[in-house]
C-alpha cells in the first residue's frame, strides 16, 4: 500500500457581505466531493475556507445598516456556515480573514516581500469624495460616458457602448456614495513588483498546475507583460493596517488568499496531527489545491504564487478552475426567479439532489455549467430513485419476509461482481481527475446492469412459485451487494444516502476499499425509503420564493459583488414641480413587440376618457408582452408627445430597477380605476 497523501484543499473565500447562492454552491460542492473522495481513500485531506471579510463594500454596508463591520461579518459568517453545513459541505475549518492569524501572516509576508525589495511606493492621483473624506474606487464613481454620452455610467466602463476608460475621463463625475462631486487628490500607494516573478510564473504556470485552457489565458497575460500590483488602500478602510505605514491598509485581495493559510493555522492549533510548517515550507511534501471560479484566476495563478515565492513559502500544487453556473440556459436572473439563494433551495429541496446533479455535469474543464430545472428533476428521479435506490427497495422486502432479513452467502452473478470490481479503478481515476461526470456515468451504467439483471431474474415472480425460495434469496442478496458497491462509488457525492444505506445494511461507515468485499450471512436492518422523488411543484415553489427574495433585497445598497445597486437621491424639488406631473392609473389594453426595435414594447393604454399609444423600453423584462394585457400600471399622462421611428409616444409608463431583466412595472393596489389621478 502506498503512503497516505497529505493534501490541503481550499475553496475561494466567499465575500462576507452577501448570501451564498447556487452559483457559489457549485464550487463548494465540487470541492467537498473531491475532499470526501480523498478521505474515503484514507488520505490525510484537510479542507479549509473562511469568509472574505475586508474591503470598502463591507465597510459601507455596515455603515448603511448602522452596525460595525465586525457585527456585519459575524452575522454573515453564521449564515454562511449554516448554508454550507446544510448542503453537506464539510469543512475542517471555516475561519475569517478578519482574524489574528491572518493579520500576523499578512504582516509577515508583506515584510518579507518588502525586505527582499519586492515592494515599490509611489504617489498616485485618484478621485476623492470631499463629503465622505475617502478615496473612491472606480465602481463608486458615476458619470457620463466620454465616448457615447450615456449618463449614469461607472467609473471604469460604459454599460451602453462598452468603452473602457479612466475615471478621470468620465464627464460630470459624482460620488456614488454621497452624490458629491469628487476632487482629484494624491496619495502614496504600495505596489507588489509582480514583474520580478515573470520567469518563475512562466515556468510554474506551464508545469501541470493549471488546466490547459487556463494556462493559455495566463500565457496571454504573461506575454503582454506583467504590471506592478497596487496592494494598498487609504483610510477609511476595513482591513489590516500596513506595518510601519499608519493610515495605509492592505487591499482586500492581498490578505484574502493569505486567509487560506490563516484558516489552516487556526485549525492546526486544535489538531495536533497537523503541522503548519510541514504544509507550507518551501520544501513541503504535502499537496496544496485551490478550487476557484474562472473570474478570479489572475489572483490565484499570478499574484498568489508570486507572493508565496517572494515570501519563501511553497506554491500550490494545482489551481482547479471551474466555469460559471447558468440556470435554464441563462445567467441567473432575479426577475425569472433563477437567482436562487442556497437557503431558498434548502427550504424546498434536499441538498443531495443538487449535489448529484452538479456531479453529473461537472468535468475537469472550465466550461459553464447549466442547471436546467426540468432536466434536474428528470435526471435525479431517474438515476437516484429509479436506478440506485430501486435496487435496494426491490430486494430488501424478499430478504426481510423470506429470510428474517439475513442475506445468504454465495455469488449469484459472478460476471456482475467481476464487472463492478473491474470498474472501480476507472471510477476512482475519474474522481481523482475531478471528472465527476464520468464517475457518475460509469456508476449509473453499473446500476443499469444490476437493474437489468434483477429484472431478468424477476425474483417477484419466482417468489410466487413453489421451491424457488433459495433462488429468490440468492438473487436478492446479490442485488443488495451490488447496491452496496454503488453506494460506495456515490458516497463522496451523497453522504446522507450513504449513511442511511449503512444503517440499513447494518455496517460500519464504508470506505472505498470496502467495494472489494461482499456481505454474506449478514443481518440487515428493516428497509426504509432512502430517498423520495423530486416533486416538480417544489421546484416551482423555489423559483417563486426566489422572486420574493428579490423584492426584500431591493432595499440593500450593496449587492453581493460589492457594487452599488441604488442610485443616489436627486436634489429636492418644490411641491409645485411634483404637482405639474399628471400621474394616472392606466389599464394595459394591448402590449406587443415592435418590429425592428430590440428593447421596445408598444402599449395601448386606457386612462378612462381616452386611449394612449406609448412606447416603452421594457421588453428585456417582459419577453412575453401579452402577459401584461389586462394589468393596471401608472403613467405620466402629460408628458409632451415624442415622435419616434415607430410612431408617436403619448406619455410614459412608470417602472423601477437597473434595467435588463430587472425592470419592474409599477401597479396600484387592486380596486384602482383607469384614469384616476395620483396625488
Ligand atoms: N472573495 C473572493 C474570493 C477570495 S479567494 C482568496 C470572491 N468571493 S465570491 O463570493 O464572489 O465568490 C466565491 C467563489 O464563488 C468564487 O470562486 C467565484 O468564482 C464563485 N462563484 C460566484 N458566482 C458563481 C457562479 N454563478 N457560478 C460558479 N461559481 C461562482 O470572489
Ligand atoms: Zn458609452
Amino acid at each position: 500500500m502506498s503512503e497516505p497523501r497529505q493534501i490541503l484543499v481550499t475553496s475561494a473565500l466567499p465575500y462576507a457581505n452577501g448570501s451564498i447562492h447556487l452559483g457559489h454552491m457549485l464550487e463548494y460542492v465540487q470541492t467537498d466531493m473531491w475532499v470526501r473522495y480523498q478521505k474515503l481513500r484514507g488520505n490525510q485531506c484537510t479542507y479549509v475556507c473562511a469568509d472574505d471579510a475586508h474591503g470598502s463594500a463591507i465597510m459601507l454596508r455596515a455603515e448603511k445598516e448602522g452596525i460595525t463591520p465586525e457585527q456585519l461579518i459575524a452575522g454573515v459568517q453564521a449564515e454562511h456556515c449554516s448554508d454550507f453545513a446544510d448542503f453537506l459541505v464539510e469543512f475542517d475549518n471555516f475561519h475569517s480573514t478578519h482574524a489574528e492569524e491572518n493579520r500576523e501572516l499578512s504582516n509577515q509576508i508583506y515584510l518579507k516581500l518588502r525586505d527582499a525589495g519586492h515592494i515599490a511606493t509611489r504617489s498616485i492621483t485618484q478621485y476623492f469624495d470631499p463629503d465622505k473624506q475617502m478615496f473612491l474606487a472606480d465602481r463608486f464613481i458615476k458619470g457620463t460616458c466620454p465616448k457615447c454620452a450615456a449618463e449614469d455610467q461607472y467609473g471604469d466602463n460604459c454599460e451602453k457602448c462598452g468603452a473602457t476608460y479612466a475615471p478621470t475621463e468620465l464627464k460630470n463625475p459624482k460620488s456614488a456614495i454621497s452624490g458629491a462631486t469628487p476632487v482629484l487628490k494624491d496619495s502614496q500607494h504600495f505596489f507588489f513588483k509582480l514583474p520580478d516573478f515573470q520567469a518563475m510564473l512562466q515556468q510554474w504556470t506551464r508545469s501541470g498546475t493549471l488546466q490547459d485552457a487556463v494556462a493559455n489565458k495566463i500565457a496571454e497575460w504573461l506575454d503582454a507583460g506583467l504590471q506592478e500590483w497596487d496592494i494598498s488602500r487609504d483610510a477609511p478602510y476595513f482591513g489590516f493596517e500596513i506595518p510601519d505605514e499608519p493610515g495605509k491598509y492592505f487591499y482586500v485581495w492581498l490578505d484574502a488568499p493569505i486567509g487560506y493559510m490563516a484558516s489552516f493555522k487556526n485549525l492546526c492549533a486544535r489538531r495536533p496531527e497537523l503541522d503548519f510548517d510541514a504544509y507550507w515550507n518551501k520544501d513541503s511534501k504535502a499537496e496544496l489545491y485551490h478550487f476557484i471560479g474562472k473570474d478570479i484566476v489572475n489572483f490565484h495563478a499570478l499574484f498568489w504564487p508570486a507572493m508565496l515565492e517572494g515570501a519563501g513559502y511553497r506554491k500550490p500544487t494545482g489551481i482547479n478552475v471551474h466555469g460559471y453556473l447558468t440556470v435554464n440556459g441563462s445567467k441567473m436572473s432575479k426577475s425569472r426567479g433563477t437567482f436562487i439563494k442556497a437557503r431558498t433551495y434548502l427550504d424546498h429541496l434536499a441538498p443531495e439532489y443538487l449535489r448529484y446533479y452538479y456531479a453529473s455535469k461537472l468535468s475537469r474543464g472550465v466550461d459553464d455549467l447549466d442547471l436546467n430545472l426540468e432536466d434536474f428533476v428528470q435526471k435525479v428521479n431517474s438515476d437516484l430513485i429509479g436506478k440506485v435506490v430501486n435496487i435496494a427497495s426491490r430486494c430488501a422486502g424478499f430478504i426481510q419476509k423470506g429470510n428474517d432479513g439475513v442475506m445468504v452467502a454465495g455469488d449469484a452473478a459472478p460476471e456482475l461482481t467481476e464487472a463492478f470490481l473491474a470498474a472501480a479503478p476507472s471510477i476512482a481515476d475519474a474522481y481523482e481527475a475531478r471528472d465527476f461526470a464520468r464517475a457518475m456515468r460509469e456508476t449509473m451504467a453499473l446500476a443499469d446492469r444490476a437493474n437489468a439483471w434483477i429484472a431478468d431474474k424477476a425474483p417477484w415472480s419466482l417468489a410466487k412459485q413453489e421451491g424457488k425460495q433459495d433462488e429468490v434469496q440468492a438473487i436478492c442478496a446479490q442485488g443488495i451487494n451490488l447496491f452496496r458497491q454503488l453506494v460506495i462509488f456515490l458516497k463522496p457525492v451523497l453522504p446522507v444516502l450513504a449513511a442511511d444505506a449503512e444503517a440499513f445494511l447494518n455496517v460500519a461507515p464504508l470506505t472505498w476499499d470496502d467495494h472489494k468485499t461482499r456481505l454474506s450471512n449478514h443481518q440487515l436492518n428493516p428497509f426504509k425509503a432512502l430517498m423520495n422523488r423530486i416533486d416538480p411543484a417544489k421546484v416551482e415553489a423555489m423559483t417563486a420564493a426566489s422572486k420574493e427574495d428579490l423584492a426584500a433585497s431591493q432595499t440593500s445598497v450593496v449587492t453581493g459583488n460589492g457594487e452599488l445597486s441604488k442610485d443616489p437621491l436627486s436634489p429636492e424639488i418644490e411641491f409645485d414641480t411634483f404637482a405639474a406631473v399628471d400621474l394616472r392609473v392606466a389599464l394595459i389594453l394591448k402590449a406587443e413587440a415592435v418590429e425592428g426595435a430590440d428593447k421596445l414594447l408598444r402599449l395601448t393604454l386606457d386612462i378612462g376618457d381616452e386611449q394612449r399609444n406609448v412606447f416603452s423600453g421594457i421588453k428585456s423584462a417582459y419577453p412575453d408582452p401579452a402577459k401584461l394585457e389586462g394589468r393596471l400600471t401608472m403613467m405620466i399622462a402629460n408628458l409632451k408627445p415624442r415622435k419616434m421611428r415607430f410612431g408617436i409616444s403619448e406619455g410614459m409608463v412608470m417602472a423601477a430597477g437597473p434595467g435588463g431583466e430587472e425592470i419592474y412595472l409599477l401597479s396600484p393596489d387592486s380596486g384602482a380605476k383607469p384614469g384616476q389621478r395620483i396625488k
